[in-house]
């Protein structure tokens, strides 16, 4: 049995069991070195409940049951989010980006401006935009909507984020007068209101398997694929996003995190908030994004183009 005077496991020999098995998972250990605490408790409650005496049992484990790799993977999920995370990210797309994304909206004749958050943990980051939208911007865009769609490959998260109920340490970055306008107290917790959930779709994806059908004028993929996926599954999904939103869209990546190298289809737009723009057909669009990039200025965002029966 598992021996609990060595509760939590080794750091040494879970860090070797995470180098071995994330690339087989299409990941990369560099994204967990500093969540691998989180991690490494989850595996020893895994070892625990199989019985297991150590790290090389479990790796012997998934070396000899194909199906235990499915139990690896969701442990290696990373639930962490609050309200307004990386509040400079909200600040950016209420001033600047999401005016410009509604004007090009309009424009092309559009009757909502569509957003996709990829990995939405519980809820945080799609009601973020949805509080910010309702407060305000919809009193500038009266004629828009702003539809959501939020997927996760979490089905216990995507729960909570139905049930929308939160306690105020994920509120602490929420400007205050949208926390009183938004919730409504129960008990310990802060109710999201029905209104903040109409426009909001939660689905269950696997990043890596499928996505939400498009266009979008917005993606926010966030502290998902560009910490935690190998680059050749990172260029894979962006060339899918690109595909899905509309030129002159947007991408918003974390602020820690950088698109894979010569990337193509993206332009810095507002680098230092982690947001890209999706570029136009123009060649030759690599050098100038290297250059934005190397410089750290912004990109103006080109002017909205013809309307296409694709954004209606
Ligand atoms: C660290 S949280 C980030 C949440 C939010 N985007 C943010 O920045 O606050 C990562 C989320 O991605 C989800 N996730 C991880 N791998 C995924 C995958 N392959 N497909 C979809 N979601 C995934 C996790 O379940 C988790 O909810």
């Amino acid at each position: 049995m598992y021996d609990s005077t060595r509760w939590p496991i080794d750091d040494t020999a879970c860090v070797a069991l995470l180098r071995w098995a994330l690339p087989r998972l299409r990941m990369r250990w560099s994204g967990f070195r500093k969540v691998r605490r989180q991690v490494c408790k989850r595996i020893a409650r895994r070892l625990r409940a199989l019985g297991l005496p150590d790290v090389d049992a479990y790796r012997a484990l998934l070396e000899a049951d194909a199906a235990e790799w499915k139990h690896l993977d969701a442990l290696c999920t990373i639930p962490i989010s609050r309200f307004w995370r990386d509040r400079s990210v909200f600040d950016r797309l209420r001033e600047e980006v999401l005016p410009a994304l509604a004007e090009r909206a309009l424009a092309s004749g559009a009757p909502a401006v569509r957003a996709w958050s990829a990995g939405c943990a519980s809820g945080e980051e799609p009601y973020s935009l949805a509080i910010l939208w309702r407060f305000d911007l919809a009193a500038r865009f009266p004629a828009l909507r702003l539809d959501v769609i939020a997927t996760d490959v979490d089905e216990r998260l995507l729960a909570r984020a139905r049930a929308g109920l939160y306690g105020t340490s994920s509120l602490k970055d929420l400007p205050p007068a949208w926390i009183d306008a938004a919730f409504t107290r129960r008990g310990p917790r802060h109710a999201i209101g029905n209104l903040l959930r109409a426009g909001i779709d939660f689905r269950r994806q696997d990043l890596r398997e499928g996505m939400p059908e498009g266009p979008f004028h917005l993606v926010l993929c966030r502290n998902v694929a560009f910490t935690y996926f190998d680059e050749p599954l990172q260029r894979e999904i962006l060339a899918r996003m690109a595909a899905r939103i509309v030129p002159g869209g947007a991408l918003v990546i974390g602020i820690h995190e950088s698109l894979p190298p010569a990337e193509e289809d993206f332009v810095p737009w507002i680098p230092r908030a982690g947001i890209y723009l999706r570029a136009t057909d123009q060649r030759p669009r690599a050098g100038r994004a290297r250059r934005a990039a190397a410089s750290g200025r912004r990109i103006t965002a080109p002017p909205p183009p013809a309307p296409s029966p694709r954004d209606r």
